[in-house]
């Protein structure tokens, strides 16, 4: 008879045993069931021993853990493991080796994929009948359920239990950590910033990845499962002052990684020129954050020295400032643009071509300048410009409009934004067609156009099935197939007002066609440990 009942049913029963008295003779006097049928009921869904009830007023103790000494680095590596399913081997050693070589700690936060809650679903063929719960014995020296300050502003949720099947694993938990950034297990990989106020760091929640294989329940919901299923992990690095840098480690089927210059293949850690490109965050030139500029591209150590890209990719190049045209009524912002020397188009273009010819340029990587939507200002403003009263750009004016109907008596097509930028070293796109493919990611958007004129977003983009990486968002996001850098101009522009998720991150694309997402910190003038 019992084996009938829901849950609904079983819970009603057990609070009524409560309200009589834990009397299983009034129980079932009151229920109209058997005396002998109400105790087997109780045999079978009630733990006579276990306490009859139980809370507390405390959250989850967090575990704090020291920061390194002066001088020295923490590293951990994360990731998380299901029930019942073995680890990938191959991409589990390449953890292992890595971890050794650069003396990190690996931590794995283990979950439950319940198979047999769902039998009913299960596909034709689908045999496994396993009840018992266990874990490979591979990840036993490395387990970490726990809830972990792994810095001061940076906690690894280990405790957390995110189905496997959820489509946004971290909806509802912005804020579970305070205003501290968060890791938390899961078998995707994924990026969300959260707005906090702009004094403050940007908060940032990472999902892991998973070392274990794909192991799902064949109706719809774990099928999307294992679609978005990635063999993975973050690498956390931890330095004496607090502060703190995560990557992404993505691994491809056969267990191969690669963290910014080194691969990890077959159990053998290597120094490898694989990164294919990198995304910068949206330039704004004339705003760039000058301790970014530096780190990225200044001779030497820089970012792009170091890991010598065969592509580097410029969104939002140009900020405009000198022909926006939504400024083009604020007579204060004109005048001030006056005063300082700032209405020159013509200087704002020049600095830019310095910049990318020049500055940036480096021989061995090819430059793109993606479509975006502050190069638009430039067509506008041409559109609106009188050369007649703007003296500072008449002659710019005029140029520009003779070139343009030059080229149109040609036949060929026409960009006031390529024409003004007039550079010897970059390709200069001016559409955004999907046509930019690089290593299976298409890299021509910029993010601010969405479906049929709409407003884009990461969100969006993840839906086109298509690998993409955008920008315009001025903020890190990495939603399934999609990721977004963030910017490496100032981080307060004088328009994003009140919470901002902005960050200094640049997008990496490996030679495997994976991914990660590098946050530099303009404070410490570091992007790495
Ligand atoms: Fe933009
Ligand atoms: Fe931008």
């Amino acid at each position: 008879m019992t084996n009938k009942l829901t849950s609904g049913e079983i819970a009603d029963r057990i609070e009524l045993w409560r309200e009589c008295g834990y009397s299983s003779q009034e129980a079932s006097k009151q229920a109209g069931i058997g005396r002998r049928a109400f105790d087997r009921f109780l045999e079978r869904y009630v733990d006579k021993d276990a306490p009859i009830s139980k809370g507390v007023f405390d959250q989850t103790k967090i575990k704090k853990i020291a920061k390194p000494r002066k001088g020295q680095i923490k590293r951990y590596i994360l990731t998380c493991a299901q029930n019942n399913t073995n680890i990938h081997h191959q991409f589990f050693n390449n953890l292992e080796a890595y971890a050794v070589h650069i003396k990190a700690d690996i931590k794995i936060s283990r979950f439950t994929y319940n198979k047999n809650a769902f039998q009913k679903n299960r596909k034709q063929g689908d045999t496994d009948t396993t009840e018992e719960t266990y874990y490979d014995p591979n990840i036993a020296a490395y387990i970490s359920d726990d809830i972990e300050r792994l810095a001061p502003s940076l906690i690894w949720c280990g405790n957390l239990q995110l189905s496997p099947t959820a489509v946004d694993p971290t909806s509802g938990l912005h804020d579970y950590t305070g205003p501290d950034s968060s890791i938390m297990p899961h078998t995707r990989v994924s990026m969300n910033p959260v707005p906090t106020p702009r004094r403050f760091r940007t908060k940032h929640i990472y999902t892991t990845g998973c070392c274990t294989l794909k192991n799902y329940i064949m109706a719809k919901a774990g099928q999307k499962a294992e679609f978005h299923h990635t063999f993975g992990a973050l690498i956390v690095e931890v330095l004496a002052d607090g502060s703190w840098f995560v990557r992404q480690l993505v691994g491809d089927n056969e267990g191969t990684f690669h963290d910014l210059d080194v691969e990890v293949k077959e159990g053998a850690v290597c120094e490898s020129d694989c990164v294919e490109a990198i995304q910068w965050g949206d330039i704004h030139l004339e705003h760039i954050d000058k301790d970014i500029q530096s780190m990225f591209w200044q001779s030497g150590d820089s970012v792009i020295d170091l890991l010598k890209p065969k592509v580097q990719l410029f969104h939002d190049l140009i900020d405009g400032h000198s022909h926006n045209p939504h400024e083009a009524k604020n007579p204060l912002r004109q005048y001030q643009n006056h005063i300082a020397g700032k209405n020159c188009v013509r200087t704002e273009f020049e600095d830019a071509q310095w910049f990318l010819d020049k500055y940036a340029y480096r021989a061995s990587c090819k430059s793109y300048v993606i479509w975006s939507n502050h190069d638009e200002f430039m067509r506008r403003w041409l559109h609106d410009s009188n050369y007649k009263t703007d003296h500072v750009n008449s002659k710019f004016i005029l140029k520009n409009e003779l070139l343009a109907r030059e080229q149109a008596d040609r036949g060929e097509s026409v960009s006031y934004f390529r024409n003004a930028l007039d550079s010897q070293k970059a390709t200069v796109l001016t559409s955004d067609e999907g046509n930019l493919n690089i290593k299976g990611v298409l890299a021509d958007f910029h993010g601010h156009n969405g479906s049929g004129g709409s407003r884009g977003s990461v969100k969006g983009f993840s839906k086109s099935g298509h690998k993409t990486m955008t920008g315009h968002s001025h903020s890190a996001w990495w939603v399934a197939g999609a990721t977004s850098a963030g910017t490496c101009s100032s981080l307060y522009l004088g328009y994003n007002n009140g919470l901002s998720s902005w960050s200094h991150t640049f997008t990496v694309l490996y030679k495997s066609g994976k991914r990660c997402q590098v946050t530099a910190n303009a404070e410490t003038k570091k992007w790495r440990a």
